[in-house]
């Protein structure tokens, strides 16, 4: 990543900063610099990214909610000048047919209603004891294994891998095949050859997936989506390209926030106490809300483009230009969110924006949630003595996806 800013930088010779810009090896949970300073000094601000193009980078918290919500500010990559995370996203954005991630209302809210129901709050708190199960199940492997085990593979990806794979019914064995594909699909470290042959490779897996529940459906969500396709609601295209973002979204997510969220707690002990000492689920659900905003995970800017003129801040945002809101950023405005750089498990955090805001929040913040809550809740409980195996400054980051989060966490007990 740093060679791709160092090289943009380099060509345009312009003072205007290059993002994403890299963090701080030394506090690698805190927002780069450059963007803290810039929510202060310069909320309404130009940046260089790797097309050497100019996007506008918002940062302030209330800022990012008034333009996330305006209809002018729109989501279809498809037009000239939208700010692309890589080349290989421009690539696929290309050829990627309408879906939730692409398009404003209405036609965005005709789709987002499509796919929504297995992800609202009541049919998420169903999955709680199967997700309480899967987590179970996982420590206790974890604990009868060889020490010092790897959070990440043990707890960290499985996971949300078993229970979205159960959701959208999608074969848990085929996870070493789709985890591999999704982190080609998203790295800023892949050509965009990579990228396509990846999203291709994910695109002709989802469609033979819906081909068989278009004859023998199940209980899950593809056996749904293939049923709209029946109907004539959706095309086969349309359904498998749904199919890949709920299948990358729902497990490379929750999957980073288990063990940074835990390398986290590890080093504030009092905090991990909170949630090791309490039975109640409203300290836990706050837990989790302050660990996403301290966290912030989906690291590189949610993109967007103006389809008109905006005036915010004493700027005009011209039709045409590129918006890129830091989420990062917002989560540590200390005028929202005083002491941003302090991990207060107390603090009410629930405005924070982790899941993003407005029209395309998150489509799975309730099942996430759920997971996060099930594993910070049993993990600490099951092993107090829970701790890391090697020396902090040894640990890996890995920056190089849309979520950031450890290559490994070796731990023991
Ligand atoms: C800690 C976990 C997660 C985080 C931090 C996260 C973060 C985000 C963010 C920031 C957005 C907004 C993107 C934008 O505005 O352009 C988003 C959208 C989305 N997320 Fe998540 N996500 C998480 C878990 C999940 C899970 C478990 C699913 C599984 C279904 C999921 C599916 C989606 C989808 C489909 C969208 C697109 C929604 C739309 O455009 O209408 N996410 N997520």
């Amino acid at each position: 990543m740093a060679d791709i800013l160092a090289t943009a930088a380099g060509e345009a010779a312009s003072p205007v900063p290059g993002y994403p810009m890299p963090r701080d090896n030394r506090c690698p949970f805190h927002p780069p610099e450059t963007v803290r300073r810039l929510t202060v000094e310069e909320p309404i601000s130009k940046v260089l990214i790797w097309d050497g193009s100019t996007p506008w980078l918002i940062t302030r918290h209330a800022d990012q909610r008034t333009l996330l919500t305006d209809p002018r500010v729109s989501i279809d990559e498809k037009r000239p000048g939208f700010p692309h995370m890589t080349r290989g996203r421009a690539e696929v954005a290309r050829v990627t047919p309408p879906l939730i991630t692409n398009t404003d209302a209405p036609e965005h809210t005709r789709l987002r209603r499509m796919v929504n129901l297995p992800f609202t709050v009541k049919k998420v708190e169903d999955l709680r004891p199967a997700i309480q199960k899967i987590t179970d199940d996982l420590i206790d492997a974890m604990l009868a294994g060889p020490k010092p085990a790897d959070l990440v593979t043990a707890l960290g990806l499985p996971v949300p891998t078993l229970v979205i794979s159960e959701l959208l019914g999608v074969p848990y064995e085929d996870n070493e095949f789709f985890h591999h594909q999704s982190t080609i699909a998203l790295s800023h470290n892949s050509s965009a050859e990579e990228a396509a042959a990846a999203s291709t490779a994910l695109l002709g897996f989802l469609d033979g997936l819906l081909g068989q529940k278009m004859t023998a459906p199940a209980d899950d969500m593809l056996s749904q989506l293939a049923a709209r396709i029946k109907a004539g609601e959706m095309t086969r295209e349309e359904a498998a390209t749904m199919g890949v973002a709920v299948l990358i979204a729902g497990h490379e997510t929750s999957a980073s926030m288990i063990p940074l969220g835990t390398l986290v707690l590890l080093q504030n002990p009092d905090q991990l106490a909170v949630l090791r000492d309490t039975d109640e689920a409203k300290v836990v659900a706050a837990a989790v809300e302050e660990l996403l905003r301290y966290l912030t995970i989906v690291h590189t800017g949610v993109r967007r483009i103006a389809s008109a003129d905006i005036e915010i801040g004493g700027q005009v945002i011209r039709a045409g230009d590129g918006i890129i809101f830091d989420l990062g950023a917002a989560n540590w405005d200390a005028e929202t969110f005083p002491e941003p750089g302090r991990v207060d498990l107390g603090r009410n955090a629930r405005r924070h924006q982790a899941f993003g805001y407005g029209p395309h929040q998150c489509l799975g913040q309730n099942l996430a949630r759920v997971e996060l809550q099930v594993v910070y809740s049993t993990l600490y409980r099951r092993i107090p003595t829970l701790r890391l195996a090697i020396p902090v400054d040894e640990l890996e980051f890995a920056f190089e996806g849309i979520a950031y989060s450890l290559r490994s966490l070796p731990v023991t007990w």
